[in-house]
């Protein structure tokens, strides 16, 4: 059995929590990866991600209704997760205090339930092959498996795009990340073959072709560094004291840092503090390579884009202060190697995993390359390996009647 693959997953529900498969509804969610657009999705901003082929997959039952003697308002919820090899019940009517891997099932089920007519309890295991906290959006994977699934368990005939927005409320109210909405976003809409333009103010967007002679290489840097979430919302407060501080030396108004073109920020800048100022440096030239990265993924300009990826590592390097040492040091490997067109930190930060565009053909030797590297100069055994650009959250099964 594939770990995460619904239909191994459906065998263990039923192993463990009783029932028949043939009453399993099945959904899957990818992972993702971010091209271009690092920080900016919280300040309203653009992004440009792709879903890829790593996947959280869910088996979910309802619990049984009153035909077998259950209560029919039973609300119960018991969800095994076979990457964690631990299980959790909690109660759809009373939030649970404990924090665990299981707030993610637990926010996204009570937001859907707000609007299910009568949404019971089920029984659930999780599992995939996204890592757990290298920046590969494990979370947004999961919320948005557990959404697809709830969405026909519960009858709640929401699209897409609508689930993307529960699962990030999800997030922010009840994990308590003050995250933007891009990983929920592509991982409900990522296309196979296709990166996603996301206007995140007002959630436009487009799909650019990618393309067939490039390869989406990743490498997990194997270290995680600790208080990534706090630093995370230390970014968007600080973000937020530049909005204040532009909107009283600027003419216009300004909402949000998306307000700020280059201009403004270059006549203004000398009104910020100094950590601000850099923070803010980064996000509106971010949003400007953004903008030309799809630019040049719509004219067929790889190379561009892979130019553009280095620029933004370097921001978040340097004016953003989310890199890391063993991040910097896959991004400079990378970039001395020929197959290598472009690298960057992917996700918050501060860990995780570097993504790469390599030439198709020279995917092998460019791993061996920067595995080698990793090892000689760290001690700590990367993972490294090519991504297809895949597809968003889907069903995977449903009960036949
Ligand atoms: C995390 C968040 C996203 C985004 C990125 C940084 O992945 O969940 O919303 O802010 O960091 O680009």
């Amino acid at each position: 059995m594939v770990v995460g693959e619904p239909t191994g997953l459906g065998t263990i529900l039923t192993e463990r929590f009783g029932g028949e498969e043939d009453e399993i509804y099945r959904a899957s969610a990818p992972g993702r990866v971010n091209l271009l657009g690092g920080h900016t999705d919280y300040n309203d901003g653009f992004v440009l991600p792709v879903a890829i082929d790593r996947r959280t997959g869910v088996a979910v039952r309802p619990q049984a209704d009153s035909r077998d003697g259950n209560d029919p308002s039973d609300r119960t919820v018991r969800v095994h997760s076979t990457n964690v090899g631990e299980t959790r019940t909690f109660s759809l009517d009373s939030p649970t205090s404990e924090e665990s891997w299981a707030d993610y099932v637990e926010g996204v089920a009570r937001l859907l339930a707000e609007d299910a007519s009568n949404p019971r309890g089920f029984d659930m295991v999780v599992g995939g092959d996204v890592p757990m906290g290298g920046g590969l959006s494990s979370s947004a994977s999961l919320e948005l498996a557990v959404a697809t699934a709830l969405n026909e368990v519960w009858d709640l005939g929401k699209p897409a795009a609508e689930l993307a927005d529960r699962c990030w409320r999800a997030e922010r109210e009840f994990v308590g990340v003050e995250c933007g909405i891009m990983d929920q976003f592509v991982v409900a809409l990522g296309e196979r073959n296709r990166a996603l333009f996301l206007d995140c103010r007002t959630r436009e967007y487009e799909r650019y072709r990618t393309d067939d002679d490039v390869r989406v290489v990743v490498t997990n840097t194997n270290v995680g560094h600790e208080l990534v979430d706090s630093a995370y919302n230390e970014r968007v407060s600080q973000c937020r004291e530049a909005v204040e501080l532009l909107d009283e030396s600027l003419s216009d108004d300004v909402a949000s840092l998306r307000d700020v073109s280059v201009a403004e920020f270059e006549e203004a800048k000398g009104t910020l503090p100094g950590t601000v100022r850099k923070r803010c440096e980064h996000v509106v030239y971010e949003n400007e390579r953004v903008r030309e990265a799809a630019a040049a993924m719509e004219s067929g300009d790889v190379r561009r884009v892979g130019e553009l990826m280095g620029e933004t590592h370097r921001s978040l390097r340097d004016l953003y202060e989310v890199s890391c040492e063993e991040l910097d040091f896959v991004v400079e490997t990378a970039e001395t190697l020929d197959a290598e067109l472009g690298s960057r930190m992917t996700g918050a930060g501060f860990g995780g995993c570097v993504v790469s565009l390599v030439r198709a053909d020279s995917v092998e030797p460019f791993a061996e390359a920067v595995r080698t590297a990793y090892v000689a100069e760290t001690g700590i055994e990367p993972d490294v390996f090519p991504c297809a650009v895949a597809e968003g959250s889907r069903v995977e099964d449903r009960p036949s009647n």
